[in-house]
C-alpha cells in the first residue's frame, strides 16, 4: 500500500468507455492540494477541451470543479491523464476506450492492460524526482564522483546500478543489453512496475478461454520508462497503434514509449498459466501480467519469457491500413525541429531549425521532421490531431500520436492541420517535458 493521488480512488482510475462519435462529459472536481488540468491523450478534441494549462485553459484550482465535454471521433485504445507539473507520475491515469460501432466483433474477449512505473509514495514524489533530477542530472547513471552526493545511493530511485538492484525488491532481471532506444533509457530509477496498479509479486490474473482470440489494448502510462511486452508461449498480431488499425503484423514482443498505445491479439492454445511481461527496457525491472486457460501455479516475478528476445517490431515494420493512410500528396509545409538537452543541467528542448513559430494554415499538409541532437530517446507526442509515420523507403508507416525517436535519429511525420487552436507538441518523458522539451503547434483557422 502506498500514499498517492488517483482518480476517485482508484488506480488506474475509471475507464470511460464510449463509442465513436458520442457525446462525453466528465466533471472534474479537485480534491487534491494542487492545481490540475485532464488531457485526452491521443483523442482530436476541441482545442477548448484539450486540458493544457496555460495554452487551452486556466488550470481547476484545489477545490474546484470543471466540466469536460467533447466528442471522441476516432475508435481506439486511449488515456486520460493530468497534463500539469509531474502528476503523471503519480496514480492519476486511467483508460479511455472508443469503440467501434463498425467493429465486425472479431475479437472474443478485450483486457486492458496500463504499465506503469512507480515511485509516488515509495522513493519521494514525482516533484522530488524533478527537484534531484534538476540537482544532479540522470538518477540512472552518472552519479558516481559528483560533489555532495555521498550517501544518497540508499535513497530509492537514487541508485546507481548496483544500488539500484537491491531497491528493486520485487523487480527483477539484469539491464538487458543494447536494445534500440540505446542504453540510456531513462532516468528516473523506478523502485518499482506495475500492470493495472499492481506489483509483479501480486499480478492481475485474467481467465481467458483456450483458443479465443483476445485483444490486448497495451497502454504505456509510465513517465519515463519504455516497456517491451511479449507473452509465453504465443506470438501477437499487432491491429493497432495508437487507437488506429495496422494492417495486422506478427511478432515476438512489442516496445511502447510512454504514451504509446498497442492493440495486440493473442490466442492461448494450451491448458495453463501464462505470463504477459512488461518488461522495463534496459532498465532491469518488470511489470507482470497472468492469462489462464487452466490449472496451474502462478508464475513468479522471474519467470523466463523467451519471446522478450525473439521479435521486436520496429516502426518501419507497420504500415497504415489503406483506410487510415493519408491520402498521397506532397507537404504544403516542412518544418525541421531539432530536440535538444543538456543532462548536467537537465535542461531539454524542442526548437524550430532556423527560428520562429511552429505555425500552419488549417487545410495545409504538414511535415514535421524531428532530429534528436540528444544521447537518449525521446517519446514525441502531438496533441489535437494523429500523423503518419514516414518509414524509411517511403512506405506509409503507421497513424500515431507519439512516436520514438531514437537517440541521434530522424523520424519524419506528416499530417493534415484539420484541427484549428493551439496544440502542445512534447516529449512524454514526463521530466523531459517538464525541464523544457514542449513547444506549441499553431494550426491557424
Ligand atoms: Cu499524454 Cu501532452 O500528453
Ligand atoms: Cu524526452
Amino acid at each position: 500500500a502506498v500514499q498517492t493521488w488517483a482518480f476517485n480512488g482508484q488506480v488506474p482510475g475509471p475507464e470511460i468507455r464510449i463509442r465513436a462519435g458520442e457525446l462525453v462529459r466528465v466533471e472534474v472536481l479537485n480534491e487534491l492540494p494542487q492545481p490540475l488540468t485532464i488531457h485526452w491523450h491521443g483523442i482530436a478534441i476541441v482545442n477548448e477541451m484539450d486540458g493544457v494549462p496555460g495554452l487551452t485553459q486556466q488550470p481547476i484550482a484545489p477545490g474546484a470543479a470543471f466540466v469536460y465535454e467533447f466528442t471522441a471521433p476516432d475508435p481506439g485504445t486511449y488515456f486520460y491523464h493530468p497534463h500539469t507539473g509531474t502528476q503523471l507520475d503519480t496514480g492519476l491515469y486511467a483508460p479511455l476506450i472508443v469503440e467501434d460501432p463498425a467493429e465486425a466483433g472479431r475479437y472474443d474477449r478485450e483486457i486492458t492492460l496500463m504499465l506503469d512505473d512507480w515511485i509516488d509514495g515509495i522513493g519521494g514524489s514525482p516533484d522530488e524526482v524533478l527537484e534531484r533530477l534538476q540537482g544532479g542530472g540522470s538518477e540512472m547513471e552518472g552519479m558516481e564522483g559528483m560533489e555532495g552526493m555521498e550517501g544518497m545511493e540508499d535513497m530509492p530511485g537514487m541508485g546507481t546500478g548496483q544500488a539500484a538492484e537491491v531497491t528493486m525488491g520485487a523487480a527483477t532481471g539484469a539491464r538487458t543489453s543494447e536494445g534500440p532506444l540505446g542504453d540510456d533509457t531513462g532516468d528516473v530509477d523506478y523502485p518499482l512496475y506495475v500492470v493495472n496498479g499492481r506489483p509483479p509479486t501480486d499480478p492481475p490474473v485474467f481467465d481467458v478461454g483456450l483458443g479465443e482470440q483476445v485483444r490486448l489494448r497495451l497502454v504505456n502510462a509510465g513517465s519515463d520508462t519504455p516497456f517491451r511486452v511479449a507473452v509465453r508461449g504465443s506470438d501477437l498480431t499487432v491491429v493497432a497503434t495508437d487507437g488506429f488499425p495496422v494492417s495486422p503484423t506478427r511478432t515476438d514482443a512489442i516496445l511502447l514509449g510512454m504514451g504509446e498505445r498497442y492493440d495486440a491479439v493473442v490466442t492461448i492454445d494450451a491448458e495453463g498459466v501464462f505470463p504477459l511481461v512488461a518488461e522495463a527496457e534496459s532498465k532491469g525491472g518488470r511489470a507482470l501480467a497472468v492469462l489462464r486457460t487452466g490449472a496451474g501455479p502462478l508464475p513468479g516475478p522471474e519467470v523466463d519469457v523467451p519471446e522478450l528476445r525473439g521479435r521486436l517490431l520496429g516502426p518501419e515494420d507497420l504500415s497504415a491500413t489503406a483506410e487510415t493512410s493519408l491520402p498521397a500528396g506532397r507537404p504544403d509545409r516542412t518544418y525541421e525541429l531539432a530536440l535538444t538537452g543538456d543532462m548536467a543541467a537537465y535542461r531539454w528542448g524542442i526548437e524550430v531549425v532556423g527560428g520562429g513559430e511552429l505555425s500552419v494554415q488549417q487545410g495545409e499538409r504538414v511535415r514535421l521532421v524531428l532530429d534528436n541532437r540528444t544521447s537518449m530517446w525521446h517519446p514525441i507526442h502531438l496533441h489535437g490531431t494523429t500523423f503518419q509515420v514516414l518509414a524509411p523507403g517511403g512506405v506509409a508507416g503507421p497513424r500515431k500520436d507519439t512516436v520514438i525517436v531514437p537517440a541521434s535519429g530522424r523520424v519524419a511525420i506528416e499530417f493534415i492541420a484539420d484541427n484549428p487552436g493551439r496544440w502542445a507538441l512534447h516529449c512524454h518523458n514526463i521530466y523531459h517535458a517538464e525541464a523544457g522539451m514542449q513547444t506549441v503547434l499553431t494550426v491557424a483557422p
